[in-house]
């Protein structure tokens, strides 16, 4: 890095003069899935970020330095010693608006939580005092070992944002988890986590699960009974809360929405396999959201062959049996006293009065409320609610993006946790 160099660039900015770029240090590690950052470095400058990339030495040895320089519009350095009159393993770090590293390999992850300061990386990470994200990259047996659980608990509590790898193929014919998310769904973590502006994710150190989609109860093996949820308000909140902090469950029923990076996805059709793996995964979380549309009712039998309709015969009647009610069980039993547990009532007449009255039926702590219809809500990239408390309070949230009515759902879970 040269004296005349740059780090923070104005930008134009209609009738108020010139703004300042975002700062963002890409910090790049030695795993195979580092050419992957070239395509996150090219959507962030492309945004409007000011990007520095950092390598580590082992990260060159897959994409030069050439790469980095370019693609950035920056000087490239991997060590201490470079341009030291100038202080870098202090000034990037303490200048940053966010740094990001991807991919971090299990030695980084390592080096990080313990604090070391041995390459130009290691010390930017120490002197950051903006937020930090990490997208982990490695073979499964890595993420999996307990030294880097361990790694990855610490850096978690510490307030870092650490995205869950993807499952998919690795390097050479092994398949698992440890793939490094799409370099896109990085970019949208990145993009949340400057939007909220803070330092200390507020969900940092929580495991929260999050249900959405609707359920489909089967009558044949063909045919079901289900609904319009799309899963993409459930889908808001687990990334939304990724992006603050929290390790995510989202326990998924029939979306065929793709996987969100940094959020550990589990696959349900019925209602009944959703409350077992709500109920498998709320035993160790701080907070429950239940986003998904989950049947009241199923068929009473299964038909393991298809249901033919027969010349002059009537349908035989449809019987129907109750399904559990998943929001209030869970309200009830909680795993610790602390829990705090999140219901969505969709409602097409008198919605806040059904919203109280179904708040006090289950026993949660919120319930948000929104009016559904043909065109409201289901599918839709917007949303507008109430989040009504079991303390009395209602908070309107206007029409809006997903992500927002998401937002105003974690704030009030992380001062209900805090508190
Ligand atoms: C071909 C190859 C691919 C590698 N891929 C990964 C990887 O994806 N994740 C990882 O944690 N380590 C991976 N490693 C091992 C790291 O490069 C090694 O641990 C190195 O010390 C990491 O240094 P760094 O953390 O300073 O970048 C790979 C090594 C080689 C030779």
């Amino acid at each position: 890095m040269s004296e005349d160099e740059t780090w923070g660039r104005t930008v134009p900015d209609e009738g108020r003069g010139t703004v300042a770029e975002p700062k963002v240090v890409l910090g790049v590690a030695g795993g195979i899935a580092a050419y992957k950052a070239c395509e996150l470095l090219r959507r962030l400058t492309e945004s409007g970020h000011d990007v520095h990339v950092v390598p580590t030495a082992s990260a060159l040895h897959f994409v030069g330095e050439a790469t980095w320089s370019a693609l950035s519009g920056h000087p490239v350095a991997t060590e201490v010693w470079t341009d030291v009159h100038e202080v870098p393993h202090v000034r990037i770090g303490q200048s940053a608006d966010l740094v990001v590293v991807a991919p971090a390999t299990a030695d980084l992850l390592a080096r990080a939580a313990h604090g070391l300061a041995d390459d130009l990386l290691t010390n930017t990470l120490l002197t950051a005092r903006c937020p930090v994200v990490l997208a982990p990259a490695m073979h499964t047996e890595m993420w999996e070992h307990p030294a880097t659980r361990e790694n990855v608990a610490t850096l978690r509590r510490r307030g870092t944002v650490v995205i869950e790898p993807a499952v998919g193929r690795l390097t050479g014919v092994d398949t698992g988890k440890g793939r490094l998310p799409d370099p896109g769904e990085i970019f949208e973590v990145c993009r949340r986590v400057l939007a909220r502006g803070v330092t200390e994710p507020d969900l940092a150190g929580r495991h929260v699960v999050v249900s959405a989609g609707g359920t489909r109860e089967p009558l044949d093996p063909v045919r079901y009974l289900g609904n319009r949820s799309s899963g993409k308000q459930g889908y808001a909140l687990a990334k939304t809360a990724a992006a603050r902090g929290a390790r995510v469950t989202l326990i998924e029923a029939n979306t065929g929405l793709a996987d969100p990076a940094g959020v550990d996805v589990v696959h349900v059709g019925t209602a009944v396999q959703l409350r077992e793996a709500v109920l498998k995964a709320a035993a160790e979380a701080d907070a429950v959201v239940m986003a998904a549309a989950v049947a009241d009712f199923r068929p009473a039998d299964y038909a393991q062959g298809k249901i033919k309709k027969k010349d002059g015969e009537e349908p035989a009647p449809l019987v129907l049996v109750r399904n559990p009610d998943i929001l209030a069980e869970i309200s009830a039993e909680r795993a610790h006293p602390g829990q705090v547990v999140v219901g969505f009532a969709a409602e097409t007449d008198d919605v806040l009065a059904n919203g109280r009255s179904k708040l006090r039926r289950k026993g949660c702590d919120l319930l948000v409320v929104n009016e559904v219809g043909e065109r409201k809500t289901f599918g839709s990239e917007e949303n507008e609610a109430v989040v009504l408390s079991a303390d009395g309070s209602e908070t309107p949230v206007p029409h809006g993006p997903k992500e927002a009515l998401a937002d105003v759902v974690w704030d009030q879970v992380a001062a209900r946790l805090a508190g």
